[in-house]
């Protein structure tokens, strides 16, 4: 593993916002429809859309830790979350002010760190992986990005052994990032382990692309599309699934 030196930093908020280079973005198509609706000028070429949704996920940039931390999910074999979701976890971790978030899928930290950066400087994360040589990289990582070994409290499991031990009603924010066949139960744990107004933040919601395709019926996408349409017909959720990364549904609790 290469040694990684980098800048200690603790909240998103304290930072400031880097400059975004030298990136321009597309001059927008100007039909009627599309000068009235925004909506209508991204939907009106797939190119713009994809040059679109690249300048959200760079919008916020990642530091070395991040780069590194990333770089070591690739040697390893895990899918990290995207910049944008990451933001847009770290967004949540801050919005809520959290405390007490639980994380299911360590990985190499990626998520670990956005999260941290989002939560309040006292906050604990929580975070559950089966695998000990991810959760060995990113407990390196969590150093390196300047969180003291007490921010985090890393448990090695299977997350439906680990969850019935997290004790009820007390977590800001559950974060689930492990394989969809598991999600049904994980998005059950959540419910119970978030204090009313928690929030609980699903990742691979898009299925790879799949999800809006009535044709894709592998198990997965069925599990993915069986899980969100089950939170979007609860009444104990608010929910938003937002296009970033892979899809990371978003639902607060009642
Ligand atoms: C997509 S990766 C997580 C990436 C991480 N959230 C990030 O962005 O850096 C999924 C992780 O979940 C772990 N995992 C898979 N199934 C699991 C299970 N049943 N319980 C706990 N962890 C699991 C894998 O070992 C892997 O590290």
């Amino acid at each position: 593993m290469p040694p990684v030196i980098v800048k200690r930093r603790t909240r998103g908020c304290a930072r400031r916002v880097p400059p975004l280079g030298s990136y321009r973005q597309p001059a927008p198509r100007t039909t009627p429809a599309a000068r009235r609706c925004p909506i209508a000028t991204v939907a009106s070429s797939g190119n713009s859309t994809a040059q679109a949704l690249q300048f959200a996920e760079s919008y916020v940039t990642e530091d070395l830790v991040l780069r590194t931390a990333r770089s070591l999910a690739r040697e390893v074999g895990v899918d990290a979350v995207t910049p944008g979701a990451g933001a847009a976890l770290r967004l949540l971790a801050a919005a809520g002010n959290a405390r007490a978030v639980v994380e299911i899928g360590t990985g190499t930290g990626v998520s670990g760190v956005w999260l941290l950066r989002g939560m309040r400087p006292d906050g604990v994360l929580t975070t559950i992986d089966v695998e000990v040589e991810h959760q060995r990289i990113a407990r390196r990582i969590f150093v390196e990005a300047g969180f003291a070994s007490g921010r985090t409290r890393i448990i090695t499991g299977r997350a439906l052994d680990v969850l019935p031990r997290l004790a009820d009603g007390v977590y800001d924010l559950v974060f689930v990032d492990a394989e969809a066949t598991g999600f049904t139960a994980c998005v059950d744990a959540a419910l119970r382990l978030l204090r009313p107004g928690g929030v609980l933040a699903l990742n691979g919601t898009l299925a790879g692309g799949r999800i809006g395709d009535p044709a894709a019926r592998d198990v997965e996408t069925v599990t993915v599309r069986e899980t969100i349409k089950a939170i979007r017909e609860s009444e104990h959720w608010i929910p938003a699934l937002l296009p970033v990364g892979h899809g990371l549904l978003a639902a607060v609790k009642c």
